[in-house]
């Protein structure tokens, strides 16, 4: 689906991912594990054509991202799911979900949204603000899932959530995986990406520093834990 390659970007005058490479297959879940800083986020943002300055390749059949706006890469079916989760907060439930417009091809129906996220459903009036942070991350999930979106970005989707919700997360990853779609998975828990995905990349200073697959990644649990390590 991605085929990454080379890639540099800046913040401003910042020169922050430093050649990273890395494949999102069509269909898989892929995690990226890097500490504060590391980029994780910066590599999202670039995907989107959200940093200023990128140079490098990120190949979606045949195409250069780098070379589109992001409303081209939008109807590309990609989507990001920002860690600050992007809802309205004076909107209700409802208008969160019906707002973003489906741009490409295939958005996921209503009736799909409320089968995968229950409480969606059952907390529509509420607005932004009464919904506890795992509501909001599901409403994050469910709003970009309605764009049509196949390949989905998440940036750190459990942060500051309880185990328990942590665990409906993973079982909304599986579900989407199960459907078919493409997740980019960016954390700093390992123990959480450890049963999702199918492929991890350990990135480090803007560049990866590793690539396992996820029969590896058991034995490779001490590196990860060191270089998760603040
Ligand atoms: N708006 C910004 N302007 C300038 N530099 C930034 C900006 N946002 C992030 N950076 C810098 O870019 C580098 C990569 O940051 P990035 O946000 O991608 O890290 P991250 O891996 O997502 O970390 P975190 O786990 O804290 O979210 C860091 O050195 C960070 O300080
Ligand atoms: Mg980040």
């Amino acid at each position: 689906m991605l085929e990454i390659r080379g890639l540099h970007a800046w913040y401003g005058d910042s020169h922050v991912l430093h050649g990273l490479a890395m494949d999102i297959p069509r269909g898989r879940v892929v995690s990226l594990l890097g500490r504060n800083g590391a980029g994780k986020s910066a590599t999202m943002r670039t995907i989107m054509g959200l940093l200023g300055k990128a140079t490098g390749e990120i190949n979606c059949n045949g195409v250069n991202l780098l070379k589109l706006r992001p409303d081209q890469i939008a109807r590309k079916g990609i989507a990001l799911c920002p860690e600050d989760r992007g809802i309205f907060p004076s909107l209700t439930v409802t208008e969160n979900l019906f707002l973003p417009p489906v741009v490409a091809a295939g958005g996921m129906d209503i009736a799909s949204i409320y089968a995968l996220f229950p409480n969606i459903r059952e907390r529509g009036a509420s607005r932004g603000t009464q919904l506890s942070g795992g509501e909001q991350q599901m409403l994050a999930i469910a709003r970009i899932l309605r764009t049509g979106a196949r390949l989905l970005l998440l940036d750190e989707p459990t942060e500051g959530l309880a185990p328990v919700i942590v665990q409906q997360i993973a079982r909304v990853i599986r579900e989407i995986k199960e459907l078919g779609y493409t997740v980019l998975l960016v954390e700093q828990k390992a123990h959480f990406v450890e049963s999702l995905a199918d492929i991890h990349y350990l990135i480090e200073n803007g560049t990866i520093v590793d690539r396992l697959e996820s029969a590896e990644f058991a034995a490779s649990r001490d590196r990860v834990e060191r270089l998760l390590a603040v």
